[in-house]
């Protein structure tokens, strides 16, 4: 057993003489899948320069392949160079990048490319060092523009690649944890051939995307199939380790679901700042406030409380006690600055609402 069920972290002195016996293999096998299967006409496989790599190593984090290809070819025909993009308004990369999200890597991309004009006189860095000192630049982004784009031997690691290793090595543990993320460095470099960089640099990638996938991995067609650890035992659900589940906060509230006499409910645009910005919602009570009898200074009737739901946000779990209610009296137009409306209920428009609402919605029109 090469993995420390303790720690859950991998004792690479025992792991020595398994990578001494697989690493000139490995990289072959590697290469030689790639030879034949592996992506060779990708936009940014054409015409390698380290700016048009780095371009596209920045767009494909967190952005599929298929989403990034118009973009990547827009960005191109505007920005060729690394001069033309430092000299444009940050804006006009910006507006480029509208719809790819992550916005930050706009204005790092803008940054870096003023930086490589100023300090080194528009050619990138051949050092990795040098390289992730520059804006939005990490460790594996480095490692592919420089392995791609210049044929360095550095190694990359990005979220495929820490995927395979952690299974071809039965690396327990989640390798967001700097010393998991260690140990896959590690063994990166180890496996990092002295020849055909950027092919095998490539081909980590595509492993990853194509073959070692996060589920369903398809195992009987990998090159690194008779080596892998994480296949030996069967089951491919257990490497890498998942991300600790984070307890979140609870809170809890009532949304009140109030119904005039034409069947009309009453909702509310939340501010533009905090969940649902800007989106429509029920009125809302905290749960430990007194059940509502009026709303905007109108009565209400015949309450009735129905079953809470949970919605989770990122950071929070957000317990939702909905309450149908009925005005007691005929209603009056609410005034236009005030941010509650009364809206059909079963056509409420082109009104973004937020999800539970939409849900709520579907419900209350049965129940009428
Ligand atoms: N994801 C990150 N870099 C990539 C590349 N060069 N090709 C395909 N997918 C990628």
């Amino acid at each position: 057993m090469f993995a420390d069920n303790k720690t859950g972290i991998t004792n690479l002195t025992l792991n020595a003489e398994l990578m001494s016996q697989t690493t000139g293999n490995f990289s072959q096998r590697v290469l030689d899948w790639y030879d034949q299967h592996g992506r060779k006409h990708l936009p940014w496989q054409q015409d390698i320069t380290p700016y048009r790599v780095w371009i596209s190593e920045i767009m494909l984090q967190q952005t599929q392949v298929k989403t990034v290809i118009p973009y990547f070819e827009t960005f191109m025909e505007r920005f060729p160079d690394v001069h033309t993009l430092a000299s444009a308004p940050v804006d006009d990369a910006l507006h480029l990048w509208s719809g790819l999200g992550y916005y930050s890597r706009a204005r790092n991309l803008h940054k870096a490319a003023c930086q490589v004009v100023e300090r080194f006189n528009g050619e990138f860095p051949q050092s990795i060092d040098l390289l992730t000192e520059l804006p939005g630049i990490g460790r594996s982004t480095a490692g592919a523009i420089a392995s791609i784009s210049m044929g360095i031997r550095a190694p990359i690691l990005d979220g495929n690649v820490k995927r395979v290793l952690a299974r071809h090595h039965a690396i327990a543990g989640w390798p967001g944890q700097s010393a998991i993320a260690n140990k896959l460095w590690e063994i990166a470099e180890h496996h990092t051939p002295r020849e055909r960089l950027p092919q095998y640099t490539q081909a980590m990638m595509d492993l990853g995307a194509m073959i070692c996938t996060r589920t369903r991995p398809t195992c009987h067609i990998c090159p690194l199939q008779e080596s892998c650890m994480t296949h030996a035992i069967g089951d491919t659900s257990v490497y890498p380790g998942k991300k600790p589940k984070k307890t979140l906060p609870e809170r809890q509230i009532r949304m009140l679901m109030v119904v005039n006499h034409l069947g009309e409910v009453l909702l509310q645009k939340r501010p533009s700042q905090g969940i649902w910005g800007g989106l429509w919602s029920f009125p809302e009570q905290e749960i430990n406030d007194e059940i509502a009898s009026d709303i905007v200074g109108i009565p209400l009737c015949n309450l009735e409380t129905w079953t809470p739901f949970r919605h989770t946000f990122s950071h929070y779990h957000l317990d939702i006690t909905p309450v149908k209610a009925f005005t007691v009296e005929e209603t009056q137009r609410l005034p236009e600055d005030n941010p509650m409306r009364w809206i059909s209920i079963d056509t409420p428009g082109n009104l973004g609402l937020a999800a539970p609402v939409t849900k709520l919605l579907r419900k209350l029109t049965k129940s009428l």
